[in-house]
């Protein structure tokens, strides 16, 4: 749907007057997974799709929430901006709307807002954080609230560990606020410095293959990998002064990590401080424009997903063994929280089609599930359109 069907969408649903768009991405994280809720790096991209939000304020004293991508509607009555109804999509817009009033900003009149989403929604790809950000920054700028945009992303943040009830790291939120074209996010989770790193990938394409698997994220089993990084962190903080799996390196850990009794809290760590390790020197190869290097470092850290912090799961094994045995393939993992969801590889150019169809069909044989796959665009965070 383009720019000026949605327009359409709105003024059919809402009536004629004026109406401004804001859009903000999905992400696709390159390296440095489950490393965010732990003090580590990240690496992801904005891609060129994501959530859209027209809107309208009304002077009415409710907001109105519809999508095109689900039949639920609700209009809430600004006095219950800070709580959630149900079980329902609109608990993302509201969670944010709920971040702004927690910071003392009093709405006095509504708004008539209406969403689409173009994230394959449970990919692993952050629609929730595209929805999140994308509500987020419309606020900001039809209040006039004038929010830093990483504080919008650090609210964005907290509607998804309030509303949501995942304690997700910052990973997604930022990609979806601070992202750029062709760029990838370099980012530092525990002081949220960040750095831009041109994707120099010549000849080479980000492919994203989509599990199609049932079972998404849950949040029981992200939770729980969460406490287990808290758990090796007391684990270890005896004999090391941390507060995070981020401030222990490699043979450090190494050194002590008989002490954490508890083998797959040893594991989930092993997993951290090792991924945190490769995402650093991934980023050095990929600004050296090594990008073998890089790829090589992408097949440890799925290894690592699936054996260590064990969220990878038979869907995306599967799209891992069938990618990673293609010519052309220069490195493939799972992307995202895990537990189905999408992989992503990079490919030489001109042996994409041919991966698409060989790995696609080899998916099937194995899984009986149909994927899909995207070449990935980049794009550019959240922004207003219109
Ligand atoms: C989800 C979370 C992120 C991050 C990834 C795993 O996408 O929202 O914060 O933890 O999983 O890297």
């Amino acid at each position: 749907m383009n720019v000026s069907e949605l327009k359409s969408e709105f003024i059919k649903r809402y009536g004629e007057g004026p109406v401004a768009g804001f859009f903000a991405p999905g992400r696709v994280n390159l390296i440095g997974e489950h490393t965010d809720y732990n003090g580590g790096f990240v690496f992801p991209c904005a891609l060129s799709f994501g959530n859209y939000c027209l809107i309208r304020k009304t002077g009415r004293p409710t907001v109105m929430f519809a999508s095109l991508n689900m039949d639920f509607e609700a209009e809430v009555s600004l006095d219950n901006l800070d709580k959630p109804v149900g079980k329902e999509w609109v608990n993302y817009p509201i969670g944010v709307f709920a971040q702004f009033l927690k910071k003392g900003i009093r709405f006095t009149e509504g708004a008539d807002m209406l969403f689409y989403g173009d994230v394959p929604p449970g990919a692993g790809l952050s629609s929730s954080a595209a929805i999140e950000v994308v509500t987020g920054v419309a606020i900001n700028e039809m209040y006039g609230v004038g929010l830093p945009r990483v504080e919008i992303v650090k609210m964005a943040q907290k509607a998804e560990h309030e509303f949501a009830g995942v304690m997700c790291g910052i990973m997604d939120q930022f990609a979806s606020g601070m992202g750029a074209k062709d760029h990838a996010v370099y980012l530092n989770c525990d002081t949220l410095d960040y750095e831009l790193v041109p994707l120099k990938l010549d000849g080479v394409k980000i492919v994203i293959a989509n599990t199609n698997s049932p079972h998404k994220l849950d949040s029981g089993k992200y939770n729980e990998r969460v406490r287990e990084c808290h758990a090796a962190v007391d684990a270890l903080k005896p004999y090391k002064n941390i507060v995070q799996l981020a401030d222990i390196q490699v043979d450090e850990f190494e050194a002590l990590k008989d002490h954490i009794k508890d083998e797959t809290v040893m594991r989930r760590a092993r997993h951290v401080v090792t991924e945190i390790d490769r995402t650093r020197r991934a980023v050095d190869y990929l600004k050296e424009g090594n990008v073998e290097a890089f790829g090589k470092l992408m097949l440890a850290s799925h290894h690592s997903l699936r054996d260590d912090y064990e969220v990878t799961g038979p869907e995306l094994d599967a799209m891992f063994e069938a990618a990673v045995k293609e010519d052309g393939v220069i490195g493939t993992r799972m992307t995202g929280g895990g537990f189905g969801g999408c992989t992503v590889s990079l490919v030489k150019n001109e042996a994409v089609d041919e991966f698409i169809s060989r790995v696609g069909a080899e998916y099937k044989a194995v899984t009986g599930l149909t994927p899909q796959f995207y070449v990935a665009e980049t794009g550019d965070g959240g922004k207003r359109l219109f």
